[in-house]
Formats: structure tokens, C-alpha cells, sequence
């Protein structure tokens, strides 16, 4: 018996994107970063999708597959490329993308800060220097008063993932191994947040804001270890639940982007939180297909009384060969997480196109559509068709038995 689940009226459908990871020809932290050899293979972003020339056929794509929203990020090293110099053709660029979705019917969700950041800003010490902040306000200002076409406004992507990858562990740009100086990265990216979100507030009062923050369904190792319980309950409360709390205040929405669970193990008091991805069910990226995540990270977040969008959700699946039952399975999850009174309203897959998936470079697929990296050539992938289907009809229709 099949069995149709209906999503709620006004429910959004669609993608998401981040500039560096699909535009090509950046001049960032990044593509400095890559340029040392640091990306799996030797591989730099370069040209990337050439999204910043192609834009526009991939948004028709967007809309042939129903998609109702686009999510994607501001380079602020091409608007802002020295300190306190616009550079309007690029201004004008995301004024042009902006519309170009509303012209098809696609509501634009625009992210301020997704990871990149202009070299001298770097120079200045990025995130770790308060300056920062203030510097970020005043972009987020400049592009929210650019922008009218878009209503929808995250300031920062995973904070969380951003702290941990580049100041924590080291293993993103820059390099830096320092829980002190980690967690002073993640102080001013949480007061960033803030300060954004009111300069564009102020500016724009039809502006809805928010910030997108990843979300891991944590499990204890050993679940017999009470002290691996403990540890995962304090992972789940400092990656997870800290941000919203300290956000929720000056936010209108939730971003909420979640892919899979974590095993966390107690080592010692000098590390005492140890995750590990791995699971019976794992992607390209040896991460675990678990859709009970969804549902339970959904339940989390509900807590903090905003809608939530889910800006991110997905797999690299290079065969396509996952993708159209991870669609299913994770929305059936969000479905029910909606029936119990979650006020979600929409879900953005991660991602529309292959893309430069940071450190891993491009051997990463993550698109609903297949890129050709040497021909810019787009093929679009059948679970994306199978996405469409629930887009265009805003449910989805399962088998009883699945
Ligand atoms: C997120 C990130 C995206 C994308 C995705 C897949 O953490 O925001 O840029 O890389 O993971 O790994």
C-alpha cells in the first residue's frame, strides 16, 4: 500500500550552495590555502562549476526540478577585496543572481559567511581579532541594503565545524592547533552573528535573519560506559545546543543543517570528548546514512521556539546510487518530526551541483546534478528527478513496506 505524506502549505523546496565551493576564480584564504598543495591530490578550487558565468542555466535547472528556494553565500573577499573598498560589479553580481531566482519563482537564501574570508582580513587576524566583528556588521549592512530582492539572511555557516577543522585540529586553513584560541574564534563568531543580524535588521526591516548551524545526532561508543554516555550528552550540548542558545535571541529562523551521527568515546580528562563518524550505512565520505538523526535533531533544535529551515542535508554519492533513498528516508523523518508540531518549513539538499568539497577537493559528489569538471557539462542525476516529484507536489508518497 502506498501512503501519500503531505508537507506543510508554503513548505519550501530546493538546494544549497556555497560561493567558493561552486563560482571559481577565488582570491581567498582558501585558494592561498589550496595554492600550498594542502587539498586532497594536489587539487585547487579553480574554476570550480563556473557558477559565477553559469548562474543562470543552473537556476533554470533549479526550476525545471520545482525547487522554490536556492541557498547561496556572498564572496565577501570579491565585494569587499581591500578594507573598506566596494567593488560594485560584484555587488551588482549578487543583485543579478538574487533576482534571477525571483524572476523563476525561487526564493533566494542568502548566507554572509560560509568559511571564506579576504586575505587581508586574514592578515588582521580574521575571526580570532574582535575587529572582526565589526568589519562583518558593517559588510552584512552593505549587502542586506544591496540586496532588496532577498528576504531570507544567515550571517554565519557552522561555526561550530569552522572553530574545530581550522583552530582546533588544525586540518582547514589556517592550521591552527589551540583549544584557547578555537574557542576565541567561536566567541566572535557567535558575537558576529549578533552584530549582523541586528545591522541588517536595522537596515532592512522586512528582513527575516538567521545563521545555519550543523547539527550531529552524537551516540555513546560503548553504550554500557556511563562515562561515554556523559561524553556524548556534553558533546550534544556544546556543538550542538550552545549556538542556538546563544543565537535564538537575535534570530527569526533556525538554518539547520545535519548529515549523520558521531560514536563518542571518553579517553581520558585531556580528551574527553573523542567522536568518530563510521556506522553500519556509510556515504563516500564514510559517514553513516542515519535518518533517525534528522528527527531527533529536528526535536532538538524545536526547542528553541524558531522555525527551522533545514539549510543542508545530503551525501556524496559519486554512483548515485544512495541518493534517492537517503531523500526518502531522511523526509520521511522530517515529516514526522512535522506531525509532531516541529515547525519546519522548508528543506534545502546540499547540494544542486557537485562542487569543491574543501579539503577532499572534487572527489566528493554531493549534487542533485553532476558536473563535468572538465567540460562545465551538467547531467542531472535521477534522484534528483525523484526529488522533483516531491517538490512539484509537496509530499511524499512512500510504500507502506519501505
Ligand atoms: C557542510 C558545509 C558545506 C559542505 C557540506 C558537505 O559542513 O557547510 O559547505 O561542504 O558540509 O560536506
Amino acid at each position: 500500500m502506498e501512503q501519500t505524506l503531505r508537507f506543510p502549505e508554503g513548505f519550501l523546496w530546493g538546494a544549497s550552495t556555497s560561493s567558493h565551493q561552486v563560482e571559481g576564480g577565488q582570491n581567498n584564504d582558501w585558494s592561498a590555502w589550496e595554492r600550498l598543495g594542502k587539498v586532497a591530490g594536489g587539487q585547487t578550487s579553480g574554476l570550480a562549476c563556473d557558477h559565477w558565468n553559469l548562474f543562470r542555466s543552473d537556476f533554470e535547472l533549479a526550476k525545471r526540478l520545482g525547487h522554490t528556494v536556492h541557498r547561496f553565500s556572498i564572496e565577501w573577499s570579491r565585494v569587499e577585496p581591500a578594507e573598506g573598498q566596494w567593488d560594485e560589479a560584484a555587488i551588482g553580481h549578487y543583485q543579478t543572481v538574487a533576482r534571477e531566482l525571483h524572476q523563476r519563482g525561487i526564493e533566494p537564501f542568502v548566507t554572509l559567511w560560509h568559511f571564506t574570508s579576504p586575505p587581508w582580513l586574514m592578515e588582521r587576524g580574521g575571526w580570532e581579532s574582535p575587529e572582526t566583528v565589526k568589519l562583518f556588521a558593517r559588510f552584512a549592512r552593505k549587502m542586506a541594503v544591496a540586496m532588496p530582492d532577498a528576504r531570507y539572511w544567515m550571517t554565519i555557516n557552522e561555526a561550530n565545524v569552522y572553530a574545530i577543522l581550522s583552530y582546533l585540529i588544525g586540518v582547514w586553513p589556517p592550521e591552527v592547533t589551540s583549544s584557547r584560541r578555537a574557542w576565541r574564534v567561536y566567541r566572535n563568531l557567535i558575537a558576529g552573528h549578533r552584530a549582523a543580524a541586528l545591522a541588517v535588521k536595522h537596515n532592512r526591516p522586512d528582513a527575516l535573519v538567521g545563521s545555519a548551524h550543523n547539527v550531529i545526532a552524537f551516540e555513546p561508543k560503548r553504550p554500557e560506559s556511563s562515562l561515554d554516555r556523559l561524553a556524548s550528552r556534553l558533546a550534544a550540548t556544546w556543538y550542538n545546543d550552545h549556538w542556538f542558545k546563544q543565537v535564538a535571541s537575535t534570530s527569526d529562523f533556525i538554518g539547520l543543517n545535519h548529515y549523520t551521527r558521531q560514536w563518542v568515546k571518553f579517553e581520558s580528562l585531556r580528551r574527553p570528548i573523542v567522536p568518530e563518524f563510521g556506522g553500519p550505512h556509510q556515504t563516500d565520505f564514510g559517514w553513516d546514512m542515519y535518518p533517525t538523526g534528522i528527527y531527533r535533531a529536528l526535536k532538538s533544535a524545536g526547542r528553541f521556539g524558531r522555525p527551522i529551515y533545514i539549510t543542508e542535508n545530503g551525501l556524496a554519492d559519486h554512483r548515485d546510487q544512495w541518493r534517492q533513498q537517503f531523500i526518502r528516508d531522511y523526509l520521511l523523518e522530517v515529516h514526522r518530526a512535522v506531525t509532531d508540531g516541529v515547525d519546519v518549513r522548508g528543506y534545502l539538499h546540499w547540494s544542486l551541483l557537485d562542487n569543491f568539497e574543501w579539503r577532499e577537493g572534487y572527489s566528493k559528489r554531493f549534487g542533485l546534478i553532476e558536473v563535468d569538471f572538465s567540460t562545465q557539462q551538467r547531467t542531472v542525476r535521477p534522484s534528483a528527478e525523484y526529488y522533483a516529484a516531491i517538490c512539484r507536489s509537496n509530499s511524499l508518497t512512500v510504500d507502506d513496506h519501505a
